[in-house]
């Protein structure tokens, strides 16, 4: 490649889950540490980075349309330097490179606190891949926390050993590591600092995480989010994403305990059946995740539940899927997500018998799909009447108008005079399927 000029603009496309949201971030404020600025809304940036996600279908593909698009029509001093970053960077960097000339850099999620350089190599016509994983020295290399949203993220621990058979994380993002707590508290009164009025701790594994405090104790998540409640100025602490098998009676009483962790819990189960959970590797049983839930409900009496579900994992029946379908009775989800099962490579699953065919798939994501959008549908109508704490997050649709979150993770738009990072007290007037409408009561103390 032909030196060229340093680029002035920057757009970081961000895929998956929100640890990218977090990387894309901080990979936008290390390119503006270096004077490079966003692209404006609807112009082209001299140098994209996709962050990419490896965790489902054709992501690998996405990449490369992606680039098309970017380099379509146009040469090489036109087209924008582009970095490929995230999951499938990691999983797939060599072949990228291959493929796509147009690409100037393939940096992998534990690498990227080394794009700067790589940027002053691209500028000299060099192409760069990093795949390292030394992941604690990334965040020691990142610049201060110095703006932030008023819901902001916090990557606290990374990776994962639990090795469930369909999923490639343990692959691309490595082992779990937990970052230090001294780290932590204050990358969180950074963020508290810049403007951010709740945290969520983020993780593959966030609550396998462990260190030590400030008294050299030994600490797990639990003690973690006391210790970040004491943060002045932080409103509100989230957590995601969790294992069954890690949920501990520490965190379970924290929920009880701690005003400003929110009554919500993301416990990914996957699937009803315990033959299927067992081949999946989960190390819980249906019953065992129920027992657990019915735990965090006696703490938490309000606590909003959210899962995670694959339909068509290798060999699942249909009466298995039935199962599937009894636990989201069972349990009453106010929200979830779910996934057609998606082969990845050099996964356990991907090579197992019975792989189930497309049509079938369908059929049981619509059939699970009803049960959840229904269930979702019924706890938003259960807060009708209710007034609660709304963070407001951004502008709605409508002049006047603005979005917010509640304690239950629920969207909720209302009018009034509010600006964006105001905790309002707002009466929830009218649910609907996917958000709330609702009335500003007041204003809380910010
Ligand atoms: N196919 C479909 N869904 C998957 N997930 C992880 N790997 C796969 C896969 N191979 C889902 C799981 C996980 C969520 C982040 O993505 O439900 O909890
Ligand atoms: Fe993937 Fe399982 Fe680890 Fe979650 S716990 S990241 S699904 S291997």
């Amino acid at each position: 490649m032909k030196p060229t000029n340093s680029p002035k603009t920057y757009r970081v496309k961000s895929f998956g889950c929100q640890m990218n949201v977090y990387d894309g971030e901080r990979m936008a404020e290390m390119l503006g540490e270096r004077g490079i600025v966003p692209a404006p809304e609807g112009e082209d940036a001299d140098l994209v980075v996709l962050n990419t996600c490896h965790i489902r279908e054709k992501a690998a593909e996405k990449v490369y349309s992606d680039i098309g698009r970017l380099t379509k029509g146009k040469t090489q001093d036109k087209a924008p330097m582009i970095a490929v970053a995230g999951c499938v960077a990691q999983a797939e960097g060599e072949e990228i490179m291959a493929r796509a000339p147009a690409v100037s850099m393939v940096v992998g999620p534990q690498a990227y606190h080394r794009l700067p350089e790589m940027l002053d190599r691209a500028v000299q016509g060099e192409r760069a891949t990093d795949t390292d994983m030394p992941a604690i020295a990334k965040f020691a290399a990142l610049p201060e926390r110095k703006r932030t949203n008023p819901a902001s993220f916090l990557t606290v621990q990374e990776g994962c050993d639990k090795f469930c058979t369909y999923c490639v994380v343990p692959y691309t993002r490595g082992a779990e590591i937990s970052r230090p707590y001294g780290d932590l508290v204050t990358e969180a009164r950074k963020l508290v600092d810049a403007g951010a009025k709740e945290i969520t701790l983020l993780g593959q594994n966030v609550s396998a995480w462990s260190g030590e405090n400030d008294k050299g104790q030994a600490v797990g998540l639990a003690g973690l989010i006391r210790d970040l409640a004491k943060v002045d100025g932080l409103a509100r602490i989230r957590y995601t994403t969790s294992h069954p098998a890690d949920m501990d009676d520490d965190l379970i009483a924290a929920h009880g305990e701690i005003d400003k962790l929110m009554p919500f819990l993301h416990l990914p189960v996957q699937a009803g059946s315990d033959r299927v959970l067992k081949a999946m590797n989960r190390s819980h049983t249906a019953e065992s995740y129920l027992r657990l839930l019915e735990r965090f409900r006696a703490a938490r009496p309000d606590l909003a539940l959210s899962g995670d579900f694959i339909v068509g994992f290798p060999g699942e029946t249909d009466a298995e899927f039935e199962e599937t379908l009894a636990l989201v009775d069972a349990v009453g989800y106010a929200q979830a997500f779910s996934f057609k099962y998606s082969p990845r490579p050099g996964t356990p699953a991907a090579s197992m018998e019975g792989q189930v065919a497309k049509e079938v798939m369908d059929d049981r994501l619509q059939r699970l799909q009803a049960a959840l959008n229904r269930d979702q549908w019924a706890f938003n109508r259960a807060t009708e009447g209710r007034t609660c704490e709304v963070l407001v997050e951004r502008k709605g649709k409508h002049p006047g108008q603005w979005l917010g979150k509640t304690p239950w993770l629920q969207s909720a738009w209302f009018e009034g005079d509010v600006g964006i990072g105001d905790l309002v007290q707002v009466e929830l007037v009218e649910a609907g399927p996917n958000s709330l409408a609702g009335r500003l009561r007041e204003r809380v103390a910010a």
